[in-house]
Order: structure tokens, then C-alpha cells, then sequence
């Protein structure tokens, strides 16, 4: 990239970290636009887009959660016009994609935009994106400490060893869950890598698996991951972010408060390894959920939005 382009970028990098910093300071973390293929604005850069491509092959842990064949937007927006720059780089960036002659049908767009951002939605939808995940935080150091009692008959501990192909079973229904709800594909190494990773995170001495027991039953889980080891944590402007990754509680035993009691867990051990917020995704759909995070003290910090290319357009 020219050395004048290169200064252009990082100008309006900054100015979109400002302006996110207005609307949403946990949403403000610098988007990575080392050299976009898109530009909009004539004197200054109002708006710019990077695409990348990334190919997983079916058996790959990646394609667990989402399309082999995947055109990753990041935007960068500035300027009093951003509704407009905002259109115009999408609509630049949709068409380059769609032109692109790929031999996968299983193919997305998608673009992860600040919730709170209204420029996004309008564009987004008008050329046919959704909103499938949600990233939603919840301050820890405000959020109500302690644990809430789980009312009898279940308890909450540490998941062993001897409760593996339990907690398989739920991640699994998990899983299906999503899949059901059109937010996760159906993959034939499901089972095997599900398995794998619940049993290196069941034995793992960072990672936390816990359980909702019923007598010998475990009809409950949630999984947390520490700050300074959560992936998600540079996804967000904010210092020692926990994640809750998963969380499922068997159709019998729900409403009765399990799930709260085991993200009230969860919570409480974040806390202990230094967690000040914690994250966690959920699909935009699963209302439920949605009305559980919520509930829960959390908030929306970032959506994805995908697009899947019909194989007309593959
Ligand atoms: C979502 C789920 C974990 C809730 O478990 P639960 O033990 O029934 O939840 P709780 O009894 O602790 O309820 C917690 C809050 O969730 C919300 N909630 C739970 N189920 C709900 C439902 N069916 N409709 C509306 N709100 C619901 C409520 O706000 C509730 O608080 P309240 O009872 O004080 O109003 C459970 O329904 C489930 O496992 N669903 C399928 C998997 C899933 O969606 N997991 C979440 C992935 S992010």
C-alpha cells in the first residue's frame, strides 16, 4: 500500500475508533484494515473495507460454526455522512465478493458491526444480511457478587472426569440446538470434536466446566474461560475479559432458576482469576437466551451479521 494510502487508513482507523468511542466505548477496539480493497470518500476517507477469505475444509475444528468458504468484512467509518459511506462500501464490497468466482456453495458473508451502531442495520439489511450472534458483557466488578443458592433438588460443581459423556450429551443438544435455529451448520465430526474439547476443558487447570447435578443426573452445564486466555477478549475494548462459553440446562429441570445458578458460578470464578467483565455470544434469535443474558445484567456489544451466498451466486 502507498505510504499516502497507508496514512489515509490509519486516519480513519482513528477517527472510527473515536466515533465508536461515542457511541459504544466497550465496542471501540481498532479494527485490523491493513490494506482495504474498498474506499469511499473523494478528498477524505469517509469509509473502508477489507475483505478476507478464509477456506475450512469439513472436517476442521472451524467448520463447527459456520460456512466452509467465508468473506470476512471489516469496515472502518467516519465522517459526518456515515450512513451513507457505510451503504456505499457495503454495496462495493457485497458485489466484489459476489463477482468472485468460487467453486464452494457453502459459502457466507459476514461483518461484525457494534450494536449499539445504528449506521449498520439499515445497509445490512437492505442487502440481505442477519444478525445471527450477539456478543453481550456484563461489568463483573458491578454485576451482583456472591452465588445464588440453586433450590434443591440440584446442585452446582466442578465437572470430574466421570462426567464427561454426560456433559457431551448436553453439548450436543447444544449444539443441535443452534443448528435448529439456523446459526450453526450440521457437520459429520460434531460428536468426535465435541468430545474432545469437553474432556481438554474438563481436565484443563484454567478452563472451568460446571455442572447442574440431580441426584447422579447432570442436567446442567456452563463452560468459562479466564481473562488473558479468551480468544474473544481483543474483540472488545476492555481489560481482562472473561468468556462464558457454553450453557445448557435439560427441558425438565428449567425455570427453576439453574441456569442462574450456574452463571452466578461461573461468575464468581471469572472473578477469583481476575475478571473484570465477562462476554458471552448467543444467537440473535434464541430469545430465550436473549431475555436470559439480559436478565443476567448483560448487554449487547457486537452483532454479526451474515449473508449466505445462494449456489446461484457460488
Ligand atoms: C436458556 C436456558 C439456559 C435457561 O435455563 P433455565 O434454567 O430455565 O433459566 P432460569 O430458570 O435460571 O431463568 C433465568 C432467566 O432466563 C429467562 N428465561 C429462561 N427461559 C425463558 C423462556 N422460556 N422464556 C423467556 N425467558 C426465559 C428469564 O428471564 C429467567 O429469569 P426469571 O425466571 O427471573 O424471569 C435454557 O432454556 C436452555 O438450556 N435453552 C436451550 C439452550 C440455550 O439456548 N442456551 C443458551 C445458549 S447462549
Amino acid at each position: 500500500m502507498a505510504a499516502g494510502v497507508q496514512q489515509e487508513v490509519a486516519a480513519l482507523v482513528h477517527a472510527h475508533v473515536r466515533r465508536m468511542g461515542q457511541i459504544d466505548p466497550a465496542a471501540a477496539a481498532s479494527p485490523t484494515l491493513a490494506d482495504p480493497q474498498v474506499r469511499i470518500g473523494d478528498r477524505d476517507l469517509l469509509a473502508a473495507c477489507a475483505i478476507r477469505d478464509l477456506v475450512f475444509t469439513e472436517d476442521s475444528y472451524e467448520a463447527m460454526w459456520g460456512a466452509l468458504h467465508r468473506h470476512v468484512l471489516t469496515v472502518a467509518l467516519a465522517g459526518p455522512e456515515a450512513d451513507g459511506a457505510f451503504e456505499q462500501a457495503l454495496t462495493r464490497a457485497v458485489d466484489l465478493v459476489v463477482r468472485r468466482r468460487v467453486a464452494s456453495s457453502d459459502r457466507s458473508i459476514s461483518l461484525t458491526w457494534p450494536s449499539m451502531d445504528p449506521a449498520g442495520a439499515g445497509p445490512l439489511v437492505r442487502h440481505g444480511f442477519a444478525p445471527l450472534t450477539v456478543l453481550g458483557t456484563v461489568d463483573l466488578t458491578s454485576a451482583e457478587a456472591g452465588s445464588c443458592p440453586v433450590a434443591p433438588p440440584e446442585r452446582i460443581s466442578q465437572a470430574g472426569d466421570e462426567h464427561v459423556d454426560q456433559v457431551l450429551l448436553l453439548a450436543e443438544h447444544l449444539h443441535q440446538h443452534e443448528s435448529r435455529l439456523g446459526a450453526l451448520p450440521h457437520r459429520p465430526g460434531t460428536r468426535t470434536r465435541l468430545r474432545n474439547e469437553m474432556a481438554a476443558a474438563i481436565e484443563s487447570s484454567t478452563q472451568s466446566v460446571l455442572i447442574a447435578m440431580n441426584g447422579a443426573d447432570v442436567v446442567g452445564f456452563v463452560q468459562a474461560q479466564p481473562p488473558q486466555g479468551a480468544w474473544i477478549e481483543k474483540q472488545v475494548a476492555a481489560n481482562h475479559a472473561g468468556y462464558v462459553s457454553r450453557l445448557l440446562v435439560e427441558p425438565g429441570a428449567r425455570r427453576r432458576g439453574v441456569a442462574r445458578a450456574l452463571v452466578d458460578a461461573a461468575h464468581g470464578l471469572l472473578r477469583e482469576q481476575g475478571a473484570e467483565v465477562a462476554l458471552v455470544h448467543y444467537s440473535a434469535h434464541n430469545h430465550p437466551a436473549a431475555s436470559m443474558w439480559v436478565r443476567f445484567g448483560y448487554r449487547p456489544v457486537l452483532t454479526t451479521w451474515t449473508r449466505r451466498l445462494s449456489p446461484s451466486q457460488a
